[in-house]
């Protein structure tokens, strides 16, 4: 079992998307999944329900954080495919625990994800653009965290905070997930900007950064309001699953973890 974090502390990059799409196209080639909304915005929340109908919460994520297991939040959305729902309430959360000293208020998540993993091949966090005790805590539960950037001026900069965010748990905590690598999300495929940027950054960071990238595509925002769809007849489903499907492959390879 691995758990997976795409994580960067600049919002609107594309963390949500990715890990909806990932528990899809992993689910779907039949892994057992569990994706954890870990974000008061509940965009993975609404964004499965835009496919799969109102997600009913069983037990509030911060209930089960306190009872120190995640079992009773855990909903099944499809065939290998299940997801803790996410509450607005999750953003008390950090003050209820700040008593707690640290490291092992950092553990929390961790602690109750060990209870339910041995049923699952990959757990998936969505976590708020911050540095919180919220994402803290999902670092400190993952074995992979993968950064998506954008290519843009303000990407290239929240990278570079993120990996000393990172680095420095890592570091002081002695922490042992990897880096599998950032991925590039241009945000328009042909803007000139965009692919300096993009070239800069792979100049920079080399092998790091990964040979798929993610562009902006409508279908996404179709996908986010209506649920995700297979339409083999639809160019549009195929070319948007295909982005996505090379950038999970290329993830996977980077794990060690292609079968
Ligand atoms: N490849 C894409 N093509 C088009 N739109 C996209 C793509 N990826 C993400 N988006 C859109 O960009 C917006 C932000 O994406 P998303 O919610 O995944 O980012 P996020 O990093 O999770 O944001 P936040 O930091 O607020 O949690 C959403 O409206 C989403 O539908
Ligand atoms: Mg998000």
């Amino acid at each position: 079992m691995s758990t997976l974090l795409f994580y960067n502390f600049k919002g609107g990059v594309g963390k949500t998307t990715l890990s909806v799409l990932a528990a899809d196209h992993l689910s779907r080639s039949g892994k057992r999944v569990l994706l954890i909304d870990f974000d008061q915005q509940r965009s993975a929340t609404r964004f499965m329900e835009a496919g799969y109908g109102k997600i009913e919460v069983r037990q509030p994520l911060e209930k089960a954080l306190h009872d120190n297991t995640l079992e009773k939040s855990i909903v099944n959305i499809d065939k290998n495919l299940d997801i803790v729902p996410g509450s607005w309430k999750i953003s008390l959360w950090p003050t209820e625990v700040e008593k707690i000293p640290q490291p092992v208020r950092f553990t929390i998540l961790r602690q109750a994800i060990d209870k339910v993993k041995d049923n699952y091949d990959y757990i998936i966090v969505d976590v708020p653009p911050s540095t919180s005790t919220m994402s803290t805590n999902a670092v400190f539960a993952s074995d992979y965290v993968i950064v998506p950037v954008p290519a843009q001026r303000s990407g290239a900069d929240a990278l570079a905070d993120s990996i000393t965010y990172l680095s420095g748990l890592k570091k002081d905590y002695n922490l042992s997930f990897k880096l599998p690598g950032f991925i590039l999300y241009l945000v328009a495929k042909n803007s000139k900007p965009n692919k300096k940027i993009a070239a800069e950054l792979r100049e920079k960071f080399g092998e790091a950064v990964f040979a798929n990238e993610i562009y902006n595509r409508d279908r996404v925002q179709r996908w986010n309001d209506n649920g995700i769809t297979h339409k083999q007849h639809d160019s549009h489903d195929r070319g948007t699953h295909a982005m996505y499907s090379l950038v999970f492959h290329e993830m996977l390879y980077r794990m060690g973890d292609e079968n």
